[in-house]
């Protein structure tokens, strides 16, 4: 289906992705299109996530999902170490709301948005696909990207490319 669309009609899975834009930019607040953190960075975050499921098969609505809720709980531009949770707890009030997945895939999107701020790295391709989209963004910072800290295969090569 095509997951831009809310369902009526039974569909497991959806997104009403004009909703979740507009929610989620309300919930950031009143900087959302200037902070590092904001609009612009998950847009990047969701294409370079979009780039990276083509070839690690990671799960295209989840990875979608963890783009533009990831950062909307920050409450500041600095490490605010909560933010991950609170983006989790975010996403569970927005569960047949703004989209729908099933319980596996919604665990799948918890645990990257919970965990996106450990610094960890994960085998599993969905979680990894996100956090790497999320880190190829660091260059947005002037920051190194070091293909050690990158999740899947297609990670790790945009990382040694994009610090040539
Ligand atoms: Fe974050
Ligand atoms: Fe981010």
């Amino acid at each position: 289906m095509d997951a831009n669309v809310k369902s009526n009609n039974g569909d497991a899975r959806w997104v009403d992705r004009v909703g979740l834009l507009r929610a989620v930019e309300e919930h950031f607040g009143p900087y959302a299109h200037s902070s590092i953190h904001g609009v612009s960075h998950w847009k990047v975050v969701e294409k370079n996530a979009l780039e990276i499921a083509a070839f690690s098969g990671a799960d295209i609505l989840v990875v979608t999902l963890f783009a533009w809720f990831h950062d909307s709980c920050r409450v500041n531009d600095h490490t605010d170490d909560g933010h991950g949770n609170r983006a989790a707890e975010y996403a569970m009030t927005q569960r047949g709301v703004l989209f729908q997945l099933d319980d596996h895939c919604f665990e799948l999107l918890l645990e990257a948005l919970r965990d996106h701020t450990n610094g960890k790295v994960s085998i599993e391709a969905t979680i990894g696909t996100c956090w790497d989209a999320d880190r190829l963004d660091l260059t947005r910072v002037g920051e190194f990207l070091k293909p050690k800290f990158m999740s899947t295969a297609k990670g790790k090569e945009l990382a040694f490319s994009l610090s040539l």
